[in-house]
């Protein structure tokens, strides 16, 4: 059998690296227009930072693991095609802001529509509106030639930072179809590794929709537990004590209960905003208005984080020097996506902050370029002021002691664990008077800070 896969992204090239590992017996090709992208997945240094995936991919890759920009031949030799690219939010024209841009899916459809053969599975991986099978069917049904096809809808839930974990062990795996015996033959791939009860068969839509439903799920824990937090600040309880009390809970559980800066990620927000948009499509205004709320109270929750700095310190961070630690959206990944530094960062270059930024794993062009998006109204060039704040008041840093160094203040913006174990008292030395902690992930020890002589300043405590 043979299986190629359009997109060699976060879920494409992990996903596709665990399949050949698995399934020795099948050859997987993963192609992308992005030849950049493709040289550094056959390199040692792979374009994206999982914890475990350099090994996933040496055993497979040159067995039966391969990476290229052959589109063509590869969709023209498989059995079996995944659509892995991506499907970011509109910037432009009817549903601006909200529906996903679905362009590259259908450029995908018509290009397999031209040169695929023989009979294909057709797997939509990638994260859809409802319905958007139906386009693809039709676009594949168009052609003239002696192909044919089945599309499935086989959406992705693994998280970044635990890509392989939850790619060796998922909770479930999710397909959606009309044709049995395509199912049957998606579900013989997984169930080289993954228990048969685990792997759940739906129609096409349930499938679409699940995927949706998920994420909205997921970040509207997030956005539930950073609402209490700011209610907590103004009270005195402290949310992670409440996030405990209320996770022992068995009906309401303790993953997802941990309050933070807000949530990022190329995933929870666009995926909210299309389930918005397809609910306004529906004419279900009130069901609308309902998830976009968790988006709202997200954005509240950043805004807020960036608000109490500017508070806290005498109401003026021009010129001050703040160490922000982190830029990735989560620890154990370089994704930067929608990372809720990037909009801290935004809201104190505009007060005239001296940025110093440290990220383990993330690079200063990406910095730059995470910076200009955010400074740029949607659809219009950036402004000279916001493009002379990027140039002179952002400094990217290798270490974290070089930019806690002389700072007036951190800001920890990534859960990375070696911002646990700084040498403190050094940092606390090296900076000015008072030294302000902001944790904008709650992660360090607030009684040991404090003792050192830090003012901190946590999520959710007072
Ligand atoms: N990132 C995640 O954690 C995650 C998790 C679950 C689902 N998803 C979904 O999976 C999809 C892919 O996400 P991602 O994070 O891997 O995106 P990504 O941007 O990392 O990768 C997509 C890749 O597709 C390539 N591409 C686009 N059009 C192409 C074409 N016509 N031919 C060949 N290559 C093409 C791009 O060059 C890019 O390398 C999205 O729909 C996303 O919502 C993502």
């Amino acid at each position: 059998m043979k299986i190629c896969c359009i997109g060699a992204g976060y879920v494409g090239g992990p996903t596709m690296a665990m399949i050949a590992k698995q399934c020795p017996n099948i050859s997987v090709h993963v192609v992308d227009l992005n030849s950049e992208r493709i040289a550094a997945w056959n390199s040692d240094e792979l374009p994206i930072y999982e914890p475990g995936l350099q090994e996933v991919v040496e055993e497979a890759r040159g067995r039966n693991l391969e990476f290229s920009t052959n589109v063509d031949q590869a969709i023209a030799e498989a059995d079996m095609i995944f659509i892995s690219v991506n499907t970011p939010t509109k910037t432009y024209g009817i549903g601006a802001g909200r529906a996903a841009n679905l362009e590259f899916i259908e450029k995908c459809a018509r290009q397999i529509a031209k040169v695929a053969t023989g009979h294909t599975i057709v797997v939509e991986k990638s994260t859809l509106p409802v319905r958007t099978a139906e386009a693809v069917k039709r676009i594949l049904s168009s052609v003239n030639t002696d192909a044919t096809f089945d599309v499935l809808s086989n959406p992705e839930f693994l998280a970044e930072g635990t890509a392989v974990d939850d790619l060796n062990d998922p909770d479930r795996v999710l397909i959606g179809g009309e044709s049995e015996t395509a199912i049957e033959a998606l579900v013989e791939v997984y169930a080289h590794w993954v228990p048969r009860e685990k792997i759940l068969t739906t129609n096409l839509w349930s499938s679409e929709l699940s995927k949706l439903t998920a994420n909205a799920f997921l970040a509207q824990r997030v956005s539930s537990i950073n609402a209490i937090s700011a209610l907590c600040e103004a009270t005195g309880a402290d949310v992670d004590e409440v996030a405990r009390a209320i996770g022992t809970d068995s009906r309401i559980g303790p993953k997802f209960l941990k309050a933070s800066v807000g949530f990022g990620g190329s995933c929870f927000q666009k995926d909210i905003l299309n389930l918005v948009y397809l609910c306004e499509h529906f004419g279900l205004a009130e069901v609308a208005a309902y998830w976009e709320q968790v988006v709202t109270m997200n954005d509240y929750q950043k805004a807020r984080f960036a608000r109490n700095i500017v508070r806290t310190m005498f109401n003026t961070v021009s010129d001050k020097q703040i160490a922000m630690l982190g830029w990735a959206f989560k620890k154990d990944t370089n994704d930067t996506r929608e990372s809720a530094a990037i909009y801290v960062a935004r809201d104190l270059l505009r007060e005239h902050a001296r940025l110093f930024v440290y990220d383990p794993r993330v690079k200063r062009e990406q910095i730059v370029a995470d910076l200009e998006y955010a400074m740029k109204p949607l659809g219009q060039p950036l402004s000279q002021e916001d493009r002379r704040l990027i140039d002179s008041n952002l400094t990217v840093c290798n270490d974290a002691h070089a930019a806690t160094d002389n700072s007036h203040a951190i800001a920890v913006m990534t859960e990375w664990d070696e911002f646990k174990t700084l040498d403190f008292k050094r940092v606390f030395q090296s900076m000015h008077q008072p030294a302000f902690v902001f944790d904008g992930r709650n992660i360090l020890d607030r009684g040991e800070l404090t003792a050192i002589g830090f003012e901190v300043h946590s999520i959710g405590k007072a």
